[in-house]
């Protein structure tokens, strides 16, 4: 469904990416692994024209994206969960998932009930605000703002960083239930263990470059390549 050839991008000067491909399938929980530095959110911001590529080409459900605005993409059905996640502390998580609905929404299943259905957590801190959940109940709210625009695909963009071990195991099971729901995944994170454990294929980024791709297993029993590659 997600088909990426050849980017190049920059920042400025200074060349960023080289020739990153990638795809990602229907219903298909995809890793991008690497360490700090190695390229992986200056991919997810090429995918959604965030930073768009000097060249190559992105094609989403067959039609190219490349030269679209960010909000045209995310209509087209891929959301996009940064880094530092953009929760609205001052508000409260209903009010954060309201936000969300009148964000670039297609017509599609998700209301802030169903998103309480799925995560019945958020409903109980419904009138808690922001900045007094945790970091799992925030990458909960996150995941759901973002399915109120009833993407078909999700950008995570390192969803366990800076959790403790336990909430980390929460977030798991929360990109689990997304799956479950059919929703691909698009996974950028350092953790590899943990993103192995969700992931059907990964890909290893490195100084801007795809070093692999290929089935968890074949990455598994790779330890030259995890050495090389990923800070294990
Ligand atoms: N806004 C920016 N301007 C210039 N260089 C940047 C910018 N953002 C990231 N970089 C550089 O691009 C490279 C890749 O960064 P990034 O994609 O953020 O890596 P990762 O997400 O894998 O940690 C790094 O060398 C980083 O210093
Ligand atoms: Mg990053």
């Amino acid at each position: 469904m997600l088909n990426v050839e050849k980017l190049n991008t920059y920042y400025g000067q200074s060349h960023i990416l080289f020739d990153v491909a990638l795809t990602v399938g229907q219903g298909e929980v995809v890793s991008l692994l690497g360490r700090n530095g190695a390229g992986k959110t200056t991919s997810l911001r090429s995918i959604m024209g965030l930073t768009p590529p000097r060249s190559g080409t992105v094609s989403f459900e067959g039609k190219p994206l490349q030269g679209e605005k960010p909000n045209n993409i995310c209509r087209k059905g891929i959301a996009f969960v940064p880094e530092d996640r953009r929760i609205f502390s001052r508000l409260t998580v209903h009010e954060n998932l309201e936000i969300g609905a009148i964000r670039e929404r297609r017509n599609g299943p998700w209301s802030i009930k169903r998103v309480y259905e799925l995560f019945p957590r958020l409903n109980e801190r419904r009138h808690n605000l922001g900045h007094q959940l945790s970091g799992g109940e925030q990458q909960m709210l996150t995941i759901g703002r973002a399915l109120m625009g009833n993407p078909s695909l999700i950008l995570l963009d390192e969803p366990s960083e800076g959790l403790a071990p336990v909430i980390v195991t929460t977030v798991g099971d929360v990109i689990r239930t997304v799956r479950d729901e059919g929703i691909s995944i698009l996974l950028v994170e350092q953790n590899s263990s943990f993103a192995c454990r969700l992931s059907d294929r990964a890909y290893l980024i490195d100084d801007g470059r795809i070093r692999f791709h290929g089935t968890i297993d074949e990455l598994e029993q790779n330890s030259e390549l995890k050495q090389k590659y990923l800070a294990v």
